[in-house]
């Protein structure tokens, strides 16, 4: 995106937060911190529906948090980014089983999904999901 665009970075961790913003938001002129719960799809609306929602954030309903966003927040034919974490969801299940179940879910609420990466040995029992938003 280089210097162009906008990224809202939502986090609600206070320590983090503080060095998102020392970090990252003073430098990056574009960047604009968003202190809150990702939960909070309403409070990000007022910035207009987005091209892409980027969503890692290793919660166990993390799939319907990003679903939610993207409901609100993201422009038709936008792209969800989730990167699924399985041990977040189910410690015990076969990651691959917990990347399809989440993909299912997304494609049941309006995405599709184009590609599943997994990021082992990278990042262990990680997986990138790139989807859609087909609705309008
Ligand atoms: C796996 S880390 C993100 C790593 C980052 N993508 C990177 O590559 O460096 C997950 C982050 O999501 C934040 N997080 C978890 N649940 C959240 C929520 N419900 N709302 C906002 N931030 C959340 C955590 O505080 C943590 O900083």
């Amino acid at each position: 995106m280089g210097e162009k665009g906008l990224v809202i970075g939502v986090e609600f961790a206070p320590r983090v937060a503080r060095e998102f913003i020392e970090k990252v938001a003073r430098v990056r002129r574009n960047v604009v911190p968003y202190i809150a719960d990702a939960r909070e799809s309403f409070k990000f609306a007022s910035f207009g529906k987005v091209d892409v929602v980027y969503c890692d954030i290793a919660q166990q309903d993390q799939t319907e948090i990003a679903i939610e966003n993207c409901a609100r927040n993201l422009r038709t034919g936008g792209r969800l980014i989730l990167i699924v974490k399985s041990r977040s969801i189910d410690v015990l299940r076969d990651p691959k089983e917990v990347f399809r179940e989440e993909s299912s879910k997304l494609e049941r609420h309006g995405l599709t999904v184009e590609k599943v990466i997994e990021l082992s040995p990278f990042d262990k029992d990680h997986a990138l999901i790139s989807a859609l938003w087909n609705a309008a």
